[in-house]
């Protein structure tokens, strides 16, 4: 489970971005945040995935407090897929793409990359895993870093604005994949979603309606 519980959020000397959010994500929910540009949608995903620490209140992820968990913990239960995928490409190859730091948060590198290559090939990206992932489509890009993080078996994948680059139905398929899988799934983005969620949430001005 994620749990936001009254979170408030500003960047250091700026306005208030998240104001007093609550919100909560159980195992196998698809939970959609709508919300127009600068609404705080990125800002928010930040916070439920323990990148940036409420001001006020708290964010528990399983139980664990993201202010209290070192990152290489949180990892093991949540991971986010960047609107931009590009700053989170790390390796010079596909094949190198899913491994960097694993062993760090605990996991084999051999498992890592058997996962990652499946999930590759069921979103339907099949370039040689030679390939390097920065000659990929902005689209590919976004599903080597989807395939990554789901190598590393978080229990909640973070998708922010997932659009930008991927069409309607390979999201729509992209997002069937997970749910059947049992991942907690929360998509923020300013589109009205092509599928049904489970929870259909607005944010504005950094409030969540
Ligand atoms: N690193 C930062 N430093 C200072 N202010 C920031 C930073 N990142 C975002 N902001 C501000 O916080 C507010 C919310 O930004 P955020 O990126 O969360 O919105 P968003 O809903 O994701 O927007 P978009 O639809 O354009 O992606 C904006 O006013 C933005 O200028
Ligand atoms: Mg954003």
């Amino acid at each position: 489970m994620i749990e936001a519980q009254s979170v408030w959020f500003s960047y250091a000397g700026g306005p208030t971005v998240i104001r007093g959010v609550s919100l909560s994500v159980s195992p196998s929910e698809l939970v959609y945040i709508e919300g127009p540009n600068a609404s705080g949608k990125t800002t928010l995903l930040k916070l439920l995935a323990g990148v940036y620490k409420p001001l006020r209140g708290r964010v528990l992820v399983d139980g664990l407090d993201t202010r209290k968990t070192p990152p290489h913990i949180l990892a093991r239960h949540v991971a986010m897929v960047f609107q931009d995928p590009g700053t989170q490409l790390v390796g010079r190859t596909l094949e190198e793409e899913a491994v960097f730091g694993v062993t760090i948060i605990g996991l084999d590198e051999g498992s890592v990359r058997k996962r990652f290559v499946k999930y590759l090939r069921t979103f339907g990206v099949l370039h040689p895993l030679s390939t390097p992932p920065r000659r990929l489509s902005l689209g590919e890009q976004r599903l080597v870093v989807l395939a990554a993080c789901l190598a590393r078996q978080p229990r909640f994948i973070l998708l922010d604005e997932p659009f930008f680059g991927l069409d309607a139905e390979t999201l729509t398929s992209v997002v069937q994949v997970l749910s059947s899988q049992g991942y907690g799934i929360v998509i923020a983005s300013c589109h009205y979603p092509p599928f049904s969620p489970n929870k259909h949430l607005h944010l504005t001005d950094g409030k969540l309606q």
